[in-house]
């Protein structure tokens, strides 16, 4: 039986807390901004952007939405983010991926100011991270080790296993990891004897984008397991990465689909939009 860690409750405590610095904020007159852009009618981008939006409201911070048509081009889009990074009032941009195939993610990414960039995305702050350096750190990786801190699982000298390398997850998932002295591996659609790395962690997380990959016989007893998938099962039932019926019995740790991973995203999301409001007034 598995300590279930709740995304619910971390991302409320987490919300709560950028809640108070918010009001301490604006006791001093400020108010943190968030733009968010979003191009073309995505339906989950579109739940993704309500919910950040909710998010803004609920601890405090304005938000301004653009909701821009499919065919919107690199032009407009790359002008819209260089208005919003002249503007003192807005802390933090975010345009949601993906962005329709005529239109260059990499480019846009580029062109949002560093220290606006709260999914921490620009190659500037990816930097950072590599160094150790930073002040934003990607949202949904970022929301995972608060949970592993929140549970009190220590990282040194653990082995640690992230299955997937994409840019957004996989990746800095791997270096926070790294950072904090974990023995990391990254698995990928190349990767040969998956079941035997994977039954080799101590912490196993998963961020392959497929519905219940990580089965049973793939983890080690006592594992930490943390499930950053969300996806449909056969019956359209959301799920994880992690085919949770058959690991919770064999790992210590586990975080559940839905309420796992999913809110913290949203929550590290205004801790750092709560963090560059705070350094472009230059306080702390
Ligand atoms: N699409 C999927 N996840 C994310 C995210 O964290 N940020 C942005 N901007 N787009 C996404």
């Amino acid at each position: 039986m598995a300590v279930i860690i709740s995304g619910k409750e971390v991302s409320a405590r987490v919300r709560s807390e950028v809640k108070a610095e918010c009001e301490q904020l604006k006791s001093k007159g400020i108010c943190p901004g968030l733009a968010v852009i979003i191009v073309g009618d995505d339906p989950a981008s579109k739940v993704y952007v309500n919910n950040k939006k909710k998010a803004c409201a609920d601890v405090g911070f304005v938000s301004e939405e653009y909701a821009l048509p499919a065919e919107t081009t690199q032009e407009e889009l790359l002008a819209l983010v260089e208005k919003l990074n002249h503007r003192p009032e807005i802390n933090g941009i975010l345009c949601q991926l993906p962005l329709p195939k005529h239109l260059d993610e990499k480019a846009v990414i580029n062109a949002i100011s560093p220290m606006k960039d709260v999914d921490a995305f620009h190659p500037s702050n990816v930097g950072r991270i590599m160094i150790g350096d930073y002040h934003f750190l990607p949202c949904t990786p970022a929301g995972v080790m608060e949970m592993v801190h929140t549970a009190g699982i220590e990282v040194s000298g653990k082995n640690c296993v992230v299955i997937g390398r994409s840019n957004i997850v996989g990746k800095p998932m791997a270096m926070l990891l790294l950072h904090e002295n974990g023995t990391v591996t990254i698995c990928h659609s190349k990767t040969k004897n998956l079941k035997e790395i994977c039954s080799n962690a101590d912490i196993l997380v998963a961020a392959v984008g497929k519905p219940k990959f990580v089965k049973g016989d793939m983890v080690k007893e006592g594992a930490v397991v943390l499930d950053v998938g969300i996806n449909r099962d056969e019956n359209g039932k959301l799920c994880g990465d992690v085919d949770f019926e058959e690991v919770e019995p064999k790992a210590s740790y586990i975080t559940p689909v839905p309420g796992g991973v999913g809110p913290m995203t949203i929550a590290m999301l205004m801790k750092n939009t709560l963090m560059a409001a705070k350094i472009q007034n230059n306080i702390e």
